[in-house]
């Protein structure tokens, strides 16, 4: 077997040696993007969403689209670096990432326009079922963040302190707080029930535009559960009824406890289940369909 395999700029690589500029302005200022997908028996989970999310925050930032955002090149790069490691069955991720390109440091775009820096890797994935099963704890948090949290930046200082924060108390997950509201977690969307409907924070500059939010919310509605894309308080915290995380790496995952607070029961709960249950057989079905057509 050849081993691990990095893709930059265009290139094969092992991974282990794969290197890049000191001057990458990924590496000085977090000027770029990344995505991750969910990879399920060598198939990107929705694919496309993924890419146009990708398209976006590239245009938003004014970095030049390589020709990786293009699907029949992101799919052959995706297959080359899941074979390499065996990936084509059971389950992976694969992370992408864009940066500006390499220049002298000046803060405002190169005089010289750069080649950005395409890297991509893949890697096996478990999904954490055991803590499924028992629910997960969550604290809150200040949210520091800058108001463009709809672009995927790989600036993620913010998201490293909340994480951190949390992995210090014993927690999976950090909510963030911004103006008495919670936004979203450091590193998935935060869906609540109350009063039997399911809230979550609507679209807007403040979150990102989770994929995984969109298709448990369209599940949602497609099993006639109500919902609701409207912010729940700080404050409503302690009167959920349940509560869960929406992400590529946490599924739907229940959340059972935010800082003391017990959620609900104090374990996972109906509706969480339910939609997990769903979820899961929504994302082998579409890979499984995606590997069957040519
Ligand atoms: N995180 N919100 C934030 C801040 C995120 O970083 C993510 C994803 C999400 C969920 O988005 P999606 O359902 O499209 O994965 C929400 C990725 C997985 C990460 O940083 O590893």
């Amino acid at each position: 077997m050849p081993g691990p395999l990095a893709y930059l700029n265009g290139e094969f690589v092992p991974r282990s040696s794969a290197t890049l500029s000191v001057d990458d302005r990924g590496f000085v200022f977090g000027d770029g993007v990344y995505e991750v997908w969910r990879v399920i028996a060598g198939q990107p989970f929705e694919l496309d969403a993924h890419l146009a999310r990708l398209q976006f925050g590239l245009g938003e930032l004014r970095i030049a689209p390589p020709d990786i955002v293009e699907r029949d090149v992101f799919a052959s790069v995706a297959k080359r670096l899941l074979g390499a490691s065996s990936l084509e069955t059971g389950e992976a991720t694969i992370y992408l990432e864009i940066t500006r390109g390499a220049a002298p440091r000046t803060h405002q775009f190169p005089v010289v326009a750069t080649r950005p820096t395409v890297y991509a890797v893949a890697n096996r994935f478990e999904p954490p079922e055991a803590l499924r099963a028992r629910g997960a704890r969550a604290i809150t948090t200040a949210d520091i963040r800058w108001l463009r949290c709809d672009i995927k930046t790989i600036q993620l200082l913010p998201n490293v302190m909340a994480k951190q924060a949390a992995a210090e108390r014993g927690a999976m997950e950090a909510f963030m707080i911004r103006d008495g509201v919670v936004t979203e977690g450091s590193h998935a969307n935060v869906l609540g029930v109350l009063d039997g409907e399911i809230r979550t924070h609507p679209l807007s500059n403040l979150i990102l535009p989770g994929i995984t939010r969109a298709v448990v919310l369209e599940i949602a509605q497609s099993l006639s559960i109500p919902v609701r894309e409207e912010a729940f308080t700080e404050r409503d915290i302690a009167r959920l009824e349940e509560c869960f995380l929406a992400g590529t790496t946490a599924d739907v995952m229940p959340i059972v406890r935010v800082n003391d607070q017990p959620i609900g029961s104090g374990a996972p709960g109906p509706i969480t289940m339910r939609l997990f249950k769903e979820f899961r057989a929504h994302l082998d079905a579409s890979c499984a369909a995606a590997s069957a057509s040519p």
